[in-house]
């Protein structure tokens, strides 16, 4: 009688496999029978909704089933051979309703389960309709990342304070060539601790996966977290090691992490956790004509530059210094290989977690000052230099200064960097080339938006 019913289950799964598959073929699913024929090609995504995965989520469960159905068949075909025994023998009852558990009800379940995850394009809205669908929804499989890219209605059907009747949470389209990767971040109980996983979120940062979903898990802390040192301690001491969470990184505390030691863990940046050498950047005449003194900077505009960002890596030096001239410095920060970003917060200074992926996040014509060091050099694509270019214009207002500190690159290649720093028709303050080694050149440079007409 069970074995009938195993029997009969088959059949009702291979009907709904191949009217699924029938359904599919005509295009069901889509609405326009062309796009069908072009289901890997170049129309992935159809009025905004990601074709591709809604396929590859149907691919799965046709697949889910067919191994069902042939592992069904062969224990038929099985059955079939031992007629004779099978008369002769019964099947215990246990063996038979794990069977059934196991190869039949589960596998069956996460079928089912999956053909539920699939979403379809809903319209809605008047006149010009809007999708109501995140486009990737199929692209994800970890339920905490659907429901984060799920656009989220207002309560009450209201437009909100910023004019959307709802708010799109937003990841980096990269995140779906880092599936793997992002459905692991996202794996949690919601309201526990999270994994100790931050160099996992910066991997996915640094490759373009950014902004990474927000999380629903409680971020580890020290459990000896010491209070910071008041301010005027702060700016020039290495912080309480006790107050860095050191298990992913290669050192286990500050002294860990000098020049001298080659085990340090990350190579940008050698000297930055050794105080008194900090102490005497931009502030000590160096023997480099490249190397400007903040104090001449800042006599450029005096009393005009108030708040700046210091683009690059390091330890929240620069920030330091501009701080005891009362200016605000934000430094951009990642954790490459050393706690960049604690020691600068540890510090009293701001550090801004970004990548270069990102347009920055500040208004047109904000900034006073944009410094960077130690960062862009040779290395950078032109085409990527030119498009951070534009967005730090972007944010530097009319009479702000752009110092360009130390960047090196292959003295061939010092033409077409000079180019793109003089493109945009600063005023030039201060302008110096300096040899690095044989063929590598530093240049500094202090630069001045001018006004813009209209
Ligand atoms: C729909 O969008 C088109 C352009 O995208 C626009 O010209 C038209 O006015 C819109 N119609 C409505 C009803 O919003
Ligand atoms: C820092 O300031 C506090 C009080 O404001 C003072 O007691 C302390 O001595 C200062 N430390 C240094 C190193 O100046
Ligand atoms: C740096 O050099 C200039 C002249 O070259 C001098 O006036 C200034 O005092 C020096 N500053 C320091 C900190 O040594
Ligand atoms: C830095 O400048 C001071 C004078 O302001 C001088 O005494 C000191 O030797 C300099 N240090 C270095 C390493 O050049
Ligand atoms: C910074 O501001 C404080 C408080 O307004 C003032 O006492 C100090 O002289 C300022 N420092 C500089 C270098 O302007």
């Amino acid at each position: 009688m069970g074995w009938l019913q195993i029997l009969l289950g088959t059949l009702v799964i291979f009907v709904s496999i191949s009217s699924l598959y029938t359904f599919y073929s005509a295009g069901f699913f889509l609405h326009k029978e062309d796009i069908c024929h072009h289901f890997y090609g170049v129309q992935d995504v159809y009025d905004g909704f990601d074709i591709r995965s809604l396929s590859e989520r149907v691919e799965e469960v046709l697949n889910k089933m067919e191994n069902l159905q042939e592992k069904l068949e062969k224990t038929v075909q099985q059955m079939e051979k031992n007629k004779g025994e099978l008369q002769r023998t019964t099947i215990p009852g246990l063996e038979y309703k794990k069977f059934l558990e196991e190869e039949v009800i589960r596998p069956l379940y996460i079928a089912h389960i999956s053909l539920r995850q699939i979403r379809l394009p809903k319209f809605e809205g008047i006149g010009n309709s809007t999708m109501k669908e995140e486009p990737l929804i199929n692209a994800f499989l970890t339920e905490e990342i659907r429901k984060y890219i799920t656009p989220k209605d207002n309560r009450f059907e209201k437009v909100n304070i910023y004019g959307t009747e709802k708010i799109h949470n937003t990841i980096g389209h990269t995140c779906v060539l880092m599936k793997k990767e992002l459905e692991e971040y996202m794996d949690y109980d919601i309201g526990s601790y999270c994994k100790d996983d931050w160099n996992l979120a910066q991997k996915l940062m640094v490759y373009g996966c950014d902004p990474l979903p927000r999380r629903r898990c409680l971020t580890r802390a020290s459990k000896v977290y010491q209070k910071p040192y008041p301010i005027n301690e702060s700016l020039w001491k290495l912080p309480d090691d006790r107050n860095v969470r050191w298990s992913n990184y290669q050192c286990r505390d500050f002294a860990c992490l000098s020049s001298k030691n080659l085990k340090r863990g990350f190579s940008k940046c050698t000297g930055c956790f050794e105080m008194e050498k900090e102490q005497l950047k931009w502030v000590n005449n160096s023997s480099l004509p490249v190397d400007f003194l903040i104090k001449d900077i800042l006599a450029i505009k005096p009393g005009e530059i108030r708040i700046g960002i210091d683009f690059g890596v390091g330890t929240g030096t620069f920030a330091a210094r501009m701080r005891e001239l009362n200016v605000t410095i934000i430094s951009t920060a990642l954790n490459l290989g050393a706690p960049f970003s604690e020691t600068i917060a540890l510090r009293g200074l701001i550090p801004l977690y970004a990548t270069l992926n990102q347009r920055l996040p500040f208004f047109d014509n904000t900034m006073d000052l944009i410094h960077t060091t130690g960062f862009m050099d040779g290395w950078i694509d032109f085409m990527l230099m030119d498009f951070i270019l534009f967005d730090w214009d972007r944010i530097l207002r009319a009479g702000g200064l752009l110092w360009i500190d130390r960047f090196f690159c292959q003295k061939k290649d010092l033409d077409d960097y000079m180019y793109m720093f003089l493109q945009f028709r600063y005023k030039k303050h201060k302008w110096a080339i300096a040899p690095k080694s044989k063929d590598v050149v530093f240049l500094s440079a202090v630069l001045e938006k001018p006004p813009r007409g209209i």
